[in-house]
């Protein structure tokens, strides 16, 4: 299932007096779009060169750098909100220390992510019942989408990386980026949120 649906979420834990954002794994750059009309700058980043030319095409006000994050030169302390959208499994979770490092002071991390079942029990309620709920929720989105003028231009991305459980996810956010917050959300999605310190600048 798309993550569109917990767009405004997302847009809601921009910080006050936000003007930079990152969106990493940006896609054909929806998220970032939505970001760009709030008024930030705003940067896209992803390595596949067919949703960087997709997401040009569709304009909306967003740079975005057809690269990926593990390599890429981020500007230390720059950015006020960074956003990782259904992306971080793509890359080691430590990238999140990276991704850190490029907060301004005060800024923002959100990482929407997709945790892995942790138990037989746990994969088989996923199994019974994430298909017909993810059938549901794909028809009620695509309804929405219809009424908003149809669904962006979508490309289906390479995937690579492993899958955290949500313990996995917990305990390395708690290493990595202290003070951060893990929140369930339906069907293994987690939203992971954290703020840099205000006096952060390096
Ligand atoms: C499931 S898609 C999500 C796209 C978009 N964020 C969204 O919510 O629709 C995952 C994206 O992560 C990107 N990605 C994969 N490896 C990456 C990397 N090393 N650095 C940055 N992005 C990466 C993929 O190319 C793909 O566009």
């Amino acid at each position: 299932m798309p993550f569109n649906h917990y767009h405004p979420l997302l847009l809601r834990q921009v910080p006050g007096g936000a003007r930079t954002a990152l969106d990493v794994g940006c896609g054909t750059g929806r998220f970032a779009r939505h970001l760009a009309a709030t008024g930030l700058a705003v940067d896209g980043i992803d390595p596949d060169p067919a949703v960087i030319s997709a997401a040009r095409a569709l304009g909306g006000g967003v740079g975005y750098r057809q690269a990926d994050v593990t390599t890429a030169d981020l500007r230390e302390g720059h950015y006020d909100f960074i956003s990782c959208l259904a992306s971080l499994h793509h890359v080691p979770f430590a990238t999140v220390t990276k991704l850190r490092q490029a907060l301004a002071p005060g800024g923002v991390l959100a990482v929407l992510g997709l945790g892995k079942p942790r138990s037989a029990a746990d994969l088989g309620k996923w199994l019974v019942l994430g298909p017909p709920v993810n059938l549901a929720a794909r028809a009620i989105i695509a309804a929405g989408e219809r009424l908003n003028g149809g669904p962006d231009q979508t490309i289906a991305p390479r995937v690579r990386g492993e899958t955290m459980t949500m313990t996995e996810v917990r305990r390395e956010s708690a290493r990595l980026l202290p003070g951060s917050t893990v929140r369930p959300l339906l069907f293994w999605r987690y939203l992971l949120l954290y703020r840099g310190p205000a006096m952060n600048r390096t």
